[in-house]
């Protein structure tokens, strides 16, 4: 089956949105020579100018609310990249967005753990208050609203995030208040991390640049707000009240370790002829919890058998290659015997 981009059935095959690109709005704003030369700071950064492409998408939304039709032509003429090449890129990640976004973007984690706890509910309850779905935008232009994956804050299920800021343990009620909040102007303090800007200032920070321009005392809060990090550390408070502790890791038996190993920490195994790597190897078997990291522990073992493939024919060790002729060497090693 064909799946040409913009089909049905690219999005039959790929599960991704391949609709067309639609066309920009009357009232976009431009993009400007100070953000050609904005791209080009940021392309100044990297070694290799293409690496720039993901902050150079992020600078193009910090304008334009997303990666419009223009937004691409300027990568690609700024990096020497094609037009699809640089489409390719923007439709891959979710974090480009291919139509004009709120003034916030509203996630709501609807994954696993967050859904159990009612993320699904949320959303819902969201979609239907503010009367658009995923990926769509209110018509006062306020908010867009999008279901997301792990968000990675598990610990503080469920979760919604606000133009990526996080509100923690959210329920309907909690996140319709947060929303209309959001849609009067106002700008609710986030749970952890920066005060919220909008969805063009943390794309600005996203590609690199202060989204606070002069104002450092903003600059300065965003960098010193506080986070509780109360239920990451559940955990290791109540392992503290029990006096629990994690067993130690076994050391790997490479040979810059076992010299930087103080020799207090070798444990004596009481028999003879065994070296430390040896105990250390053994250790390691002993220690392996699943099959899979048993047979690992046991192919690293010294005991091991040699594996199939390392001895020659003749009986040497080493490799059927020539000598000189792996990739990547210069063909100047030592030659064949
Ligand atoms: S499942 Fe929602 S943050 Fe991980």
């Amino acid at each position: 089956m064909s799946a040409l981009p913009g089909s049905p059935e690219g999005t039959a095959v790929t599960g991704l949105d391949s609709s067309p690109v639609e066309p920009a709005p009357l009232d976009l704003p431009p993009l400007t020579e100070q953000t050609r030369l904005e791209a080009r700071e940021i392309m100044a950064r990297y070694p290799v100018a293409r690496s720039a492409l993901l902050p150079m998408l992020h600078l193009v939304q910090s304008v334009q609310g997303y990666v419009s039709p223009e937004g691409v032509t300027l990568c690609a003429e700024e990096l020497g990249l094609t037009k699809a090449e640089v489409g390719a890129v923007a439709t891959f990640y979710t974090m480009y967005k291919r139509r004009p976004t709120g003034r916030h973007l509203v996630s709501v984690c609807t994954n696993t753990l967050c859904s159990v706890l009612g993320g699904q509910r949320i959303m819902d309850a969201l979609s239907a208050d503010l009367g658009v779905h995923h990926d769509e935008t209110t018509a006062d232009g306020s908010i867009t609203l999008e279901h997301a994956e792990c968000l990675a804050a598990c610990d503080y299920a469920p979760v919604v995030t606000v133009d990526y800021e996080f509100y923690d343990q959210q329920d309907v009620e909690s996140a319709r208040v947060l929303v209309e909040a959001l849609r009067r102007g106002e700008k609710p303090m986030p749970d952890r991390g920066a005060p919220l800007t909008d969805f063009k200032g943390i794309s600005r920070q996203l590609a690199g640049f202060s989204q606070y321009g002069n104002d450092d005392a903003a600059a300065r809060a965003a960098i010193d707000a506080p986070g509780a990090l109360g239920p990451t550390l559940v955990g290791l408070r109540l392992a503290e009240e029990r006096g629990e502790s994690a067993p130690p890791m076994p050391r790997p038996a490479t040979p810059s370790a076992a010299a930087d190993e103080p020799r207090e920490t070798v444990r004596p195994s009481g028999r003879t002829g065994e070296t430390p790597g040896r105990e250390a190897a053994d250790a390691r078997v002993a220690a392996a919890d699943t099959p899979a990291e048993k047979a690992g522990a046991a192919a690293s073992h010294p005991d091991a058998p040699e594996p199939a493939g390392r001895r020659l024919p003749d009986g040497r060790e080493g490799t059927d290659t020539p000598a000189g002729t792996e990739p990547g060497t210069s063909g100047q090693g030592p030659g064949k015997a």
